[in-house]
């Protein structure tokens, strides 16, 4: 179910212009009056070409001309009377060029914002860069952490197959993941010795305060906030959650904790146990990759673990 949901969500913009394309298919097999069907097929070529782009707003095109070609030979009597065969001809031809041309100027139109919103998006993922690389510079345990981090949980996210909307949010939380330790203590934060429960919990209250600094940027990080906020909550499946609910204090589950947040929580852990830290060394990368799928099904997604490992895997091999 939430398989088809997602994808009628995903898809929603080419569904919505096969079923105009449908509708003014019917339209014109049941409606006698067809120039006033005709108008209708400029409906899903302004939605694929505006949505879409150019060349889904030329394959509308297309299909609209097809499909009334179509039903000009089923029934030939009502779209070409055999008074005027010359001037209908001509109204259709110059209905189909202006179609193909009403395609070509909106999916033009669709392409500028694009690539004006994808130059705008560049420049703002690098600021982001920027700006966690000098929130980490001053702490050599954590330096890079952030990039690092954003690079493996879009590169998870992109072999997951997921939208390119889907994969730039990641790509930020990744980038924003720890942003609430800048309310952090630095004595919390590089404490040499093991943490005590309290200092522990405090620690990880950075999730809910970068989430609430976040929150205050307001519509742009909308779909990351969520994600920051879960970072560090644990995936424990249904079976095992209601086994252990009783004897344990966490109430996590998958339905719970977004996609976006279950795959940083995997690329945070791998950069966390691969790098230094004031109270242990690094642990090898394919000690940290088993310790990662020893742990899927409880700490982490197994699906996102599946594909983490695959990720992994050829990033290691080819190093
Ligand atoms: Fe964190």
């Amino acid at each position: 179910m939430d398989n088809l949901k997602q994808f009628f969500l995903r898809n929603f913009e080419r569904i919505l212009v096969f079923v105009i394309l449908v509708v003014a298919f019917l339209g014109t097999l049941l409606v006698e009056n067809t120039s006033v069907v005709l108008d209708f097929y400029f409906l899903p070529v302004l939605v694929a070409g505006y949505f879409l782009g150019k060349r889904s707003g030329l394959l509308a095109a297309v299909l609209s001309i097809l499909l009334v070609l179509f039903s000009a030979l089923l029934f030939p009597d009502r779209m070409f009377a055999a008074t005027r065969i010359w001037h209908d001809t001509a109204a259709v031809c110059g209905w189909g060029g202006f179609l193909i041309l009403t395609s070509v100027a909106v999916g033009s139109l669709y392409e500028v914002k694009e690539r004006q919103l994808q130059d705008l998006k560049h420049a703002y993922i690098g600021v982001l860069e920027i700006l966690s690389k000098y929130l980490e510079s001053t702490d050599p345990y954590t330096k890079g952490h952030s990039v690092r981090v954003s690079e493996l949980a879009s590169a998870i996210a992109a072999e997951m197959r997921l939208s390119a909307a889907e994969i730039d949010n990641i790509r930020v939380a990744g980038l924003l993941h720890d942003i609430g330790k800048i309310e952090i203590s630095g004595e919390v934060l590089r404490k040499a010795a093991v943490l005590s429960t309290g200092e522990q919990a405090y620690l990880e209250s950075h999730a809910e305060k970068g989430a609430r600094l976040l929150s205050s940027v307001g519509g742009v990080l909308k779909e990351v906030v969520p994600i920051v906020l879960a970072h560090h909550r644990y995936f424990v499946s249904k079976m095992e959650s209601d086994a252990t609910r009783s004897n344990t204090d966490t109430d996590s589950n998958s339905d719970t904790i977004p996609l976006g947040a279950r795959i940083v929580a995997v690329a945070d852990s791998f950069d966390a146990m691969t790098t230094d830290r004031p109270y242990r060394r690094a642990m090898p990368p394919w000690q940290a990759l088993e310790e990662i799928v020893a742990n899927s099904g409880r700490q982490f997604d197994p699906e996102v673990v599946e594909v983490f490992k695959q990720v992994a895997t050829r990033h290691l091999e080819a190093v």
